[in-house]
């Protein structure tokens, strides 16, 4: 057994007629737990090592505050004593180590994880999770399995109700389980749960952040952040812009923006940035756009693919308003934040 677990939470989920998890809700997941915790769950749970996901019943929640206490962990002793009042099934998800998920309430931990800002994209497996996890119709009578929403739809009108169906998703909106600090969000049905937003991040209506991806510091992001992409501290996004998740033209790799970078509004990139780069309004390079090469006289010193300038520092990007070609150069102005975006979060 080893003496340290990858992750555990406690949470309230939500199971179809069949007993399958839809989602688990963890107030308060944890990374890294210390080895008295992880006796205080062996003793007082059936949890018996290894990856496993259990429903706890009064009794084993007023066992496992007791156990956590005497190890120490306040903040878990109180969760476990006060979900003994909870009306739904009290789930205990322990992860000894960061494998890929077996179901669904290991996948909620995960992206859990992500969204406290506990794990950074990447940093957990995800493997398989989309054909885990459930397509749930997310409701205002909560998370319901999407085969059986009609049947629910029926119930709730002969009793005089309308339940109102905000998405049909895999996923949920992130804010519903977790609202980190230091962030602003204009619309709550932009931001997917696993998105990481960092401190000083704000999404404008128009931003867009998928799962397993987002902003590692202070951003404004007005364009959209697809699955896997992360932006790097101090780089915005303009409106409307996109991001492609791999590098475009094919293959796998995951592309990323540095920091201080300023993707325009209307601009997209299918190729990674480094550090203080810039997009022109409008332009979208792809991976495989032939871009010139400009010196400091705007004279053309080489054509490149720009595949090959992927996560390079300190470019400009822009199309030649005359000629319409691409062109890249040095970017001396790199972008400054405007501090008053960014003073009120
Ligand atoms: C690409 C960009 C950064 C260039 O801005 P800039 O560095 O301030 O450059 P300037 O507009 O001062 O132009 C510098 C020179 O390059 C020329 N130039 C600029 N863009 C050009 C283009 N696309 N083709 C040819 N020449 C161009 C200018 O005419 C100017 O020439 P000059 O030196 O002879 O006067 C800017 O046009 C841009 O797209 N910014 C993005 C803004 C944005 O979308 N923000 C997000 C809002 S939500």
């Amino acid at each position: 057994m080893s003496d340290q677990i990858f992750a555990f939470g406690l949470g309230i989920g939500t199971q179809n007629k069949e007993g399958d998890w839809l989602e688990v809700f963890y107030p308060t997941p944890s990374t890294n737990a210390e080895q008295s915790t992880l006796d205080a769950l062996l003793e007082s749970t059936n949890y018996e090592g290894g990856n496993s996901t259990l429903v706890l019943e009064e009794g084993d929640l007023n066992r496992l505050h007791m156990s956590l206490l005497k190890a120490g962990n306040i903040e878990q002793a109180e969760l476990a004593s006060r979900l003994k009042a909870s009306t739904q099934p009290v789930v205990l998800c322990v992860l000894a180590t960061n494998e890929a998920p077996t179901n669904p309430a290991e996948a909620y931990l995960k992206l859990q994880l992500i969204s406290h800002r506990l794990a950074q994209p990447h940093s957990v497996v995800l493997d398989g999770m989309f054909g885990l996890l459930i397509n749930t119709a997310w409701t205002s009578e909560g998370p319901i399995d999407v085969r059986e929403l009609a049947d629910r739809q029926l119930s709730a009108r002969m009793q005089g109700r309308t339940i109102e169906v905000f998405s049909v998703d895999k996923f949920p909106k992130m804010l519903n389980f977790v609202v980190p600090t230091g962030i602003r969000v204009g619309d709550g049905a932009r931001i997917r749960l696993g998105a990481h937003l960092g401190e000083g991040t704000t999404v404008m209506h128009e931003g867009f952040v998928n799962f397993n991806a987002g902003t590692l510091g202070s951003s404004m992001v007005e364009g959209r952040i697809s699955a896997g992409v992360v932006v790097g501290n101090g780089s915005d996004l303009g409106g409307g812009c996109s991001t492609m998740g791999t590098l475009s033209g094919g293959g796998n790799i995951v592309i990323g923006v540095g920091e201080k970078c300023l993707i325009g509004a209307n601009a997209g990139i299918g190729i990674g940035l480094g550090d203080r780069c810039t997009v022109e309004s409008g332009l979208y390079i792809t991976a495989g756009s032939k871009v010139a090469v400009l010196d400091e006289n705007n004279q053309v010193v080489s054509t490149v693919k720009a595949r090959e300038l992927s996560g390079q520092s300190d470019l400009l990007f822009r199309r030649n308003s005359e000629t319409g070609a691409i062109e890249c150069k040095t970017n001396k102005t790199a972008i400054a934040l405007n501090e008053a975006l960014h003073a009120h979060n």
